[in-house]
Formats: C-alpha cells, structure tokens, sequence
C-alpha cells in the first residue's frame, strides 16, 4: 500500500519505517526542514535501538519530504502522528492536529483513510473529520480512523511489529478493511470500536499503567514504614494473573513524554465533560511526592548537602533511550543544586540533552570517573550498565561509600557487606 506519514517524531517515524518494512512503500513528511535532510541522508534523529538499520534495510520504500501535498495525494492511507503537547494548563494542545487536517483537506484528490495516531483526547476524530469537511476545495469521500499506537521509546520497533493488540476506531467498513489488510502482516488480535472509544482507550491504558506505578510506590512507601520489601509485595501480587508483575517497580516515579502529559491531558479532558478524575489527580500527587522522598533520603544519608559532590548515574527517564523529558533527573538535579550540592553525572546516552539544562554540572565519560571523590551516589535510571558496576572499584574510588538507589537495581544485605551505607525505595 502507499503510506503518507505527517510527523516524524517518535510514534510516526517508527511507524512510517516499520510500515515500509512490512511491504508498503511510506513517505514521512515534516515541516522542519533540517531534520528531513538528516533523514534522507539516512540520520535518525532519536536515539531509538535498530531504528537506523532497519531504515538502511528499507531506504528504497520510505521517502521523507517537507512537501505535505506531495506525499498526501498519492498515498492511500495517512497518519497524523504530530505533537500533542501538553498546555501550561495540562490540556492537551492539539493545534497541530487542526493544522495537518486542514493540510490534508488542501490536497484531498480521491478516497484515502486519515489515521490519527498521535494520543489524543476523546472526540478528537470528530474535530478532524469536520475540518477536513469544512476544508476541502470540492466534494470527495474519505474516512478518519483512530489508530492509537502503544510503542514504547526504547523498544520501539519490537512493540510495534509484536503488538498485544492492534486498535481500531473505525466509522465505516471500507476504512476498516483497508486498516486490517495493512496490518495483516503483523498476526496480532484486531481490538474494532468506535472511534471515542478507541481514543479513550489510549488515555485508560497510559493512565492505568502510571496508577500501577504511583499505586506501588504508595506501598513502598509503607513498605518503608513497617520495614518490609517491595519487592517481595511486587513478586506476591504480580503472580496474580489478574495484577501481573509489570509496572509494579517501585522507584523515583514516572516521567518520559507519555505518561505525565497524557495523565493531565486525560484528567482535563474528563474535567470538560463533567467528571472529576480524582484518582488520577492522587496518581500526579504520588509522583510528585515520590521525587521529593527522594530528596529526603538523600539528606538523612547526608545531612548537610552544601558543598557536597554527589555522584548521578542515570539521567535519561528510563534506559535505553536519550529522552529526558519529565525525567525524575531533572527535579532532583534542580533540588540538589539549589541546595549547593556539585554534581557530577553520568549516563550512557543523555549527557547531551542534559547539558543543554543544566551546564553547571561536570559531565563524565564513565561511571567510576564520575563517582571518583563523590561524597554519595545516586542511581537515577536502571541501566543495565550500572547493573554490572564493579561496586569495589566504586568503593575505592568514591571519597564516602553512599549510595542511594532510585531503581532498587543492588541487593541492601550485600550492599551492606560491602561496606557501603545503602537507601533505595520500599526495602
Ligand atoms: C509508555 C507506554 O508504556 C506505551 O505503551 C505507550 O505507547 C507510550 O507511553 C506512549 O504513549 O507513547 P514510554 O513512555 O516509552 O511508554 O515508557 P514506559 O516504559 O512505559 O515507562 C514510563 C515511565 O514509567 C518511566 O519513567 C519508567 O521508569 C516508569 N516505570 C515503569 C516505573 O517507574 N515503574 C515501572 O514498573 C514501570
């Protein structure tokens, strides 16, 4: 089939490669005109594990233009897949969403299927199929799907060619063969709604799986209390078919592009409607709270932070990815440096992103030259790298032994015999 795909960000330039791996031949438009000459040229410009080489497997079914006309008229399928960020409200901004619709409406020549991919909030589809309407220079049919895409930044590629589900919010039957044709190739159960539902569907998920978290580190935190092990709880309820183990480690909470915005994006969408989420608002409360803990622990392992060098390792918002956005990192290196705390960082991918924030702070190439003299050290993403630490090194290295770990990734009793005064969350 031929694809237009308009926005190649995360979710729409995983789909448009992924889609051209299945078969299709796929062009990836974007108004940013540098970023499409990097990707002519065969540069990705996210740090995405085997996005690049699957691109260089597939460069002769994928095309990338800034022309928006071009790649709409002749693709049969188009998925918007640009920002929705959030608003200083909360409120998801769709703007852009409006923008591209009436792009589309511009240059609708025949029937084609407009695929809304990026998260949006419910009655979304109605908005884009009623701008297209009002938009397009003479009468032509076409159809507006809800597609939304449950991919997650660091395995991405593996998500969307092994999905649990494929979703479908679909109006009409010619729209809905077409979408399951295309995704035939991928044998995964079709989920068929309505389009709202689908929306919603989107918002429950993410939203669902950041109450799991918030709802686990709300244990740890009484874990803490009576000294128990989150742990143990996470492996005891997680056996329960029903709960399942995933999203239930306790940690400094979640942050990434996703899960905050869509959160908020949810409870104020809901909030229009008439309802008040007021459990997803305890949800954003838990997280919050959880980095200040944090913060807390830090100064009882310390005391005093003025003037202490704290070691970082982790600043990306989980690992496997570049992205700091909303990362736990970025409020604790705020809070440590406003206390007069130096820092010293490490991480295997989001030093550059981070230096743009914080220049103040002295970056390392490894983690043992970032530990070296470090009054403490935090563990701040759950790298597999920090995982395999040579911990003696780190000892010898370090001007105190303390750590205090965010993602729970050492064992406290041999940490202990180690010789290390050691913190982590709900043990
Ligand atoms: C999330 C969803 O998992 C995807 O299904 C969805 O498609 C995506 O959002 C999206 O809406 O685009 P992502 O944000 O890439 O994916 O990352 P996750 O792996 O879900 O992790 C999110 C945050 O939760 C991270 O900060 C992570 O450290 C934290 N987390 C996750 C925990 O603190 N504990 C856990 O047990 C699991």
């Amino acid at each position: 089939m031929k694809i237009g795909v308009i926005g190649t960000g995360y979710v729409g330039l995983t789909t448009g490669i992924c889609l051209a791996e299945l078969g299709n031949k796929v062009c990836c438009v974007d108004k940013k005109k540098r970023k499409i000459e990097d990707l002519k040229k065969g540069k990705i410009p996210i740090y995405e594990p085997g996005l690049k080489e699957l691109l260089d497997k597939n460069k002769s079914r994928v095309s990338f233009t800034t022309d928006t006309k071009k790649c709409v008229e002749s693709a049969e399928v188009i998925y918007i897949a640009v920002g929705t960020p959030a608003k200083p409200t909360g409120e998801a901004d769709i703007t852009q969403i409006e923008e591209v619709s009436r792009d589309i409406a511009g240059v609708l020549n025949d029937y084609k299927v407009i695929v809304e991919k990026s998260t949006v909030p419910v009655k979304t589809g109605e908005w884009v199929k009623r701008t297209i309407k009002l938009n397009v220079p003479q009468e032509v049919d076409f159809d507006v799907v809800s597609n939304p895409e449950f991919l997650r930044e660091g395995s991405a590629i593996d998500d969307f060619l092994h999905p649990d589900r494929i979703l479908l919010g679909v109006e009409s039957k010619r729209a809905k063969n077409i979408m399951m044709e295309l995704y035939k190739p991928l044998n995964a159960p079709f989920v068929i709604t309505d389009i709202k539902s689908a929306e919603i569907i989107k918002h429950a998920a993410n939203s669902f799986l950041a109450l799991k978290i918030s709802y686990i580190n709300a244990i740890a935190n009484i874990c803490e209390l009576v000294n128990a092990d989150v742990i143990s709880v996470a492996e005891g309820m997680g056996y329960d078919k029903r709960i399942g183990r995933q999203f239930l480690d306790a940690g400094i909470g979640y942050g990434g592009s996703c899960f905050p915005k869509d959160v908020s994006a949810f409870i104020k969408i809901t909030e229009e409607f008439g309802y008040d989420f007021e459990l997803l608002k305890i949800v954003e409360k838990i997280n919050r709270e959880q980095r200040k803990n944090f913060i807390l622990k830090i100064k009882k392992s310390l005391w005093i932070l003025k003037n202490k060098t704290i070691c970082v390792l982790g600043l990306s918002f989980k690992p496997n990815t570049d992205d700091i956005r909303e990362a736990p990192s970025i409020d604790i290196i705020e809070a440590l440096l406003k206390e007069g705390a130096k820092i010293k960082a490490y991480d295997p991918a989001a030093v550059a992103r981070t230096r743009e924030i914080f220049k103040e702070i002295d970056y390392k190439d490894n983690p043992y030259d970032a530990a070296s003299e470090s009054d403490a050290l935090l563990i701040l993403t759950e790298w597999d790298e920090f995982k395999n630490l040579d911990l003696k090194k780190i000892k010898e290295v370090m001007h105190q032994p303390i750590i205090v770990d965010g993602r729970n990734i050492f064992d406290p009793k041999k940490m202990a015999e180690m010789g290390f005064t050691y913190a982590s969350i709900g043990r």
